[in-house]
């Protein structure tokens, strides 16, 4: 079984490494081969053990969450654990109760493990969507309430709105490329029991366009503490960025020989002074 980290302070384990689902398939337009690549790819995550598959009604205008529906019902529900999130349109009480049925819809799900709001609308008051997430948590149609793209100060605002639920986690972009959260964000999380998910770890992608340049110090650190390894820099690259026991990653690939990888960053760890040398060389 993949490595698994425990979310929040829930039981809950979730995998360590999952499954990002931005811009599979068709997207909005159909493309049937696309499609079947995507619904392929996610339930090779799933036996893999990457069985953390995040989603959100935005992607594909709601057809990502189709693809996660047609590609998890030939598992049990319990063998996979679905986050999807609340665009920022819909944060009014109605609007969440209402996005929340349209993505049972497409899941094909009694439930969805995980909800998150994606990003903060400061026009719509916070209290207010906190109140339709406890109401959807009390119903049983989301099992755990978080949030993305929030700040430190935000994640404590929407944690005073909950009565009894708590909120698990917060998905924020986070890679060797995009450092920021290291200040506030992350000592936050760990002093507080939120789980950090960390989007776009391989930076969209971009560390493996740019791993081949020899004159890059940073590739340089990260080819020399992969070989030590014997892991690929992509694998080092991700073991980084779950280094901190309270975070996970949701990695996207839609291919086989990527998924491998992938799953392959997970259940060992960077030694400190490898972790810190990486730091030092991306500073
Ligand atoms: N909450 C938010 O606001 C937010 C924002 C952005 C993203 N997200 C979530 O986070 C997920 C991941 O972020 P992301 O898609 O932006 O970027 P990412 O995971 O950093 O990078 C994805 C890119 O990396 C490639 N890739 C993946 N594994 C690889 C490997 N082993 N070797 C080489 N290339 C590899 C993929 O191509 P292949 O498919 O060809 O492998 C894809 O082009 C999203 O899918 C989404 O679920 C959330």
């Amino acid at each position: 079984m993949l490595e698994h980290r425990r979310l929040g302070k829930t039981d809950e384990k979730i995998a360590a490494i999952g499954l990002g689902t931005w811009r599979i398939g068709g997207d909005m337009t159909p493309d049937y081969s696309a499609d079947k690549q995507a619904i392929e790819a996610i339930r090779y995550a799933v036996r893999l053990g990457m069985n953390h598959i995040d989603t959100a009604e935005i992607y594909g205008g709601g057809h990502a969450e189709e693809l996660v529906g047609e590609a998890v019902k030939e598992f049990r529900r319990d063998e996979v654990f679905i986050t999807s999130k609340v665009w920022h349109t819909n944060l009014k009480y109605d609007d969440v109760l209402k996005a929340c049925e349209r993505s049972l819809r497409r899941l094909r799900t009694s439930y969805i493990d995980l909800y998150l709001i994606h990003w903060p609308n400061p026009s719509i008051p916070l209290s207010e969507t906190m109140r339709a997430l406890e109401r959807l948590h009390d119903e049983g149609k989301i099992r755990y309430i978080g949030v993305s793209n929030f700040t430190a100060d935000l994640v404590e605002e929407a944690r005073s709105y909950l009565s009894h639920a708590d909120i698990v986690a917060n998905q924020v972009e986070y890679s060797l490329y995009e450092r920021s959260i290291e200040r506030d964000l992350m000592p936050y999380c760990s002093e507080t029991g939120v789980t950090v998910i960390a989007y776009s770890p391989l930076g969209h992608g971009r560390i493996h366009r740019e791993l081949s340049s020899r004159l890059d110090k940073r590739m340089r650190a990260l080819r020399e503490v992969a070989e030590r390894y014997s892991k690929t820099p992509i694998q080092v690259a991700l073991n980084w960025v779950i280094w901190h026991e309270h975070v996970i990653a949701i990695p996207k690939s839609t291919r086989r020989e990527h998924l491998e990888e992938n799953a392959g960053a997970a259940g060992w760890r960077l030694d400190e002074r490898d972790y810190k040398l990486l730091a030092e060389a991306w500073g």
